[in-house]
């Protein structure tokens, strides 16, 4: 995670939000490459979930929603976490993982000297366990009490108890209060699906570990909408299409690079089942900081629409023409996070490597989702010709794809550079390309071209550019495409 966070920060990927004032707590900043690869990578989730299904629709909803949402939704009363506060030095802490953190303690056995003990274990000293705060040792623990996790603020310029309202802790509500403006305007039949990207807020007790737990996010959310009263395969709607969104999302992130073996699936046991939900299923991400969950997918039965539709006072059906009955629909909802899909991404595609005696820290991100497609090098940039060629490369590319030009360093260091934060191909423009003008030769009109993980050269002629690029962008390999031309 260090390495990551120092890379983050170092080649303008990710930096602490309002760093300049001492940093906002778990809120960060994406930088120059942190954006694009965000933002490529919600590309491609909209471009494969919403684009290019028949079955799907997108939508986005406002942050700030009427308050009564978050009642009918459950946030109010149940979206909280117990915690409990020190009488001692007033920091708080999440009850249930308060002894899952090494804990300060003054021994009565050693004259009161302080000590950090491991999560769970006694003193080997006097061997008492922690009763006090595990962070001052020296504050009692109040009981646990509820603690709200939605962000208040106020709708208007009145700060009144009838203006309070919520950032949104979740996309989905915005989804389920559009369901019938989206089923009229659309005439959708079941099943069907409405998908969103989009902030949420979450006043956690204990954010941390980068970006994996923050208080601002991203969602990447789908609802899904069944019809009950059907059957697919012999199975019931909802958990014929439940199974379906597991096997597509697994195999959405294996696509986009993570390892299998950093991959799992996790089921929620019954008595960890949200309120809603008939069956949970994580995916689990083996993170730096150990297997944790990257993203949900529940079953909410019928649960969101019905609670609506009573708080609303509004319908919230969907007409079944063969069974000429209005039924509830059933809702599948595959749940991601963004900025959490990011850091899977990045830890994945993290390698230290040697090469030739040297190290050579490499971002294998998948050609889609990397933040640079292409680096245009010129090998000597006292060469006006040369230089002018290679802005020449960079302004007829960048019309596709985002290339930068670099003139900064000596070749070998450029491509270590754009190695680090992943860019998949560079273009080197030299003597040959150009020729020696004061000699009247014109040159070959031929580049190098760079792949990032093989470190293999091709020489490649000036105008089969922008095909080529169009090719392996387009999903080709590497191997398969370089055969074709000649090694530098
Ligand atoms: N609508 C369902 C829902 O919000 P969730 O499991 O609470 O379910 C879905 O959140 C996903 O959102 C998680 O799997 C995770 O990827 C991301 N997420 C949740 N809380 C987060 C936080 N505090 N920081 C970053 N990502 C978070």
């Amino acid at each position: 995670m260090d390495a990551l966070v120092s890379l983050s920060k170092r080649r303008g990927f990710i930096f602490q939000s309002s760093e300049i004032y001492g940093g906002a707590g778990s809120c960060w900043d994406y930088g120059p490459l942190g954006v694009e690869l965000k933002q490529n990578i919600k590309r491609v989730w909209w471009r494969d979930y919403v684009q290019r299904r028949p079955d799907m629709m997108g939508l986005d909803a406002s942050i700030l929603m009427h308050p009564t949402v978050w009642k009918a939704s459950g946030h109010v009363d149940n979206f909280t976490d117990p915690m409990v506060d020190c009488l001692e030095c007033r920091r708080r802490f999440r009850a249930d993982k308060v002894d899952e953190t090494p804990w300060v303690h003054y021994c009565p056995a050693t004259k009161g000297n302080k000590f950090t003990i491991s999560a769970g274990e006694p003193c080997s000293h006097c061997g008492v366990t922690r009763t006090l705060c595990p962070e001052c040792g020296k504050g009692e623990l109040t009981p646990p009490r509820q603690f709200n996790l939605m962000f208040k603020t106020f709708m208007g310029p009145v700060e009144e108890d009838a203006s309070l309202t919520y950032l949104r802790p979740e996309t989905a509500q915005g989804i389920f209060v559009n369901f019938d403006n989206v089923l009229q305007s659309m005439r959708r039949k079941l099943p069907f699906g409405i998908a969103q990207i989009g902030k949420a807020f979450r006043n956690e007790i204990t954010p941390g570990n980068f970006i994996f737990r923050t208080r601002e996010f991203e969602q990447m959310e789908i609802e899904f909408f069944v019809n009950p009263l059907e059957t697919v395969d012999g199975r019931p709607a909802d958990e014929y299409w439940h199974e379906r969104w597991i096997e597509d999302s697994m195999a959405w992130f294996r696509r986009y690079g993570l390892s299998e073996e950093n991959l799992r699936l996790r089921e929620h046991a019954a008595d960890e089942l949200a309120h809603y939900a008939k069956r949970t299923a994580d995916i689990e991400y083996h993170f730096p900081i150990g297997w944790s969950e990257l993203m949900g997918i529940a079953n909410r039965t019928d649960f969101d629409l019905k609670q609506h539709a009573k708080f609303s006072g509004k319908a919230l059906t969907y007409f079944d023409e063969e069974r000429k009955e209005h039924v509830v629909p059933y809702v599948i909802e595959p749940s991601a996070g963004v900025d959490r899909a990011l850091l899977a991404f990045l830890a994945d595609a993290y390698r230290e490597e040697e090469v030739r005696g040297e190290k050579r820290v490499v971002l294998r991100l998948h050609p889609e989702l990397a933040p640079l497609k292409v680096a245009v090098l010129p090998l000597l940039k006292k060469r006006e010709d040369i230089v002018r060629t290679a802005h020449a490369i960079r302004d007829e590319l960048s019309k596709d794809w985002t290339v930068v030009y670099d003139d900064t360093a000596a070749i070998g260091r450029l491509y270590r550079r754009q190695d680090e934060v992943g860019t998949p191909y560079c273009v080197t423009v030299d003597v040959q390309t150009v020729g020696d003008p004061a000699k009247g030769e014109i040159g070959d009109r031929k580049v190098t071209i760079r792949d990032r993980d093989s470190m293999e050269q091709i020489r490649v002629p000036l105008d089969q550019l922008g095909p080529l690029f169009r090719e392996l962008f387009g999903g080709a390999t590497w191997g398969g495409v370089a055969g074709r031309f000649g090694a530098n």
